[in-house]
């Protein structure tokens, strides 16, 4: 790459924004073993673009239908580490959310409560939840047997 090249991508649009930078720098939720860790479910995807992958396991209130723990871990970017520590917030700040509005959790809602992302790296913040919605779906196929 030219210095040409690099200097047309040198814009706004490579900019993080400051909470971006707080999530990637101190990131909230993350397991990193999970050996003694015992989850309500467990859910595991990986992005076709790059190859990388997360994994996100919850508890959940069964009473109240809402999830009390979001823990993740990611072998992905500072852009997929900031998106998923957001989610993991999202999910359990307030009393925790409910089982059918985190599934419907968009990658947009993220975003937007992490003051943006480079269009580039969209596909990084739809990794956490691909995730959270296989961990519910798993979730709910273990509680449907019972
Ligand atoms: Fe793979 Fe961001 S480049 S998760």
């Amino acid at each position: 790459m030219s210095t040409n090249e690099f200097n047309k991508c040198d814009g706004e649009d490579w900019l993080y924004s400051d909470i971006v930078k707080e999530h990637f720098f101190h990131p909230q939720n993350i397991l990193i073993d999970d050996k003694d860790y015992v989850a309500d479910g467990i859910g595991v995807t990986g992005s076709p673009l790059c190859g990388d992958m997360m994994a996100v396991w919850i508890k959940v209130d069964r009473d109240k239908n809402v999830i009390t723990e979001c823990k993740w871990r990611t072998f992905g970017c500072a852009s997929a580490i900031a998106s998923t520590s957001m989610m993991s917030v999202m999910v359990v700040e307030n009393g925790g959310m409910d089982l059918h509005k985190a599934k419907r959790l968009t990658p947009e809602a993220i975003i937007e409560r992490l003051s943006g992302l480079p269009d580039r790296k969209y596909h990084c913040s739809v990794l956490s939840h691909l995730a959270l919605r296989e961990a519910i779906d798993d979730y709910q196929k273990i509680h449907a047997k019972k």
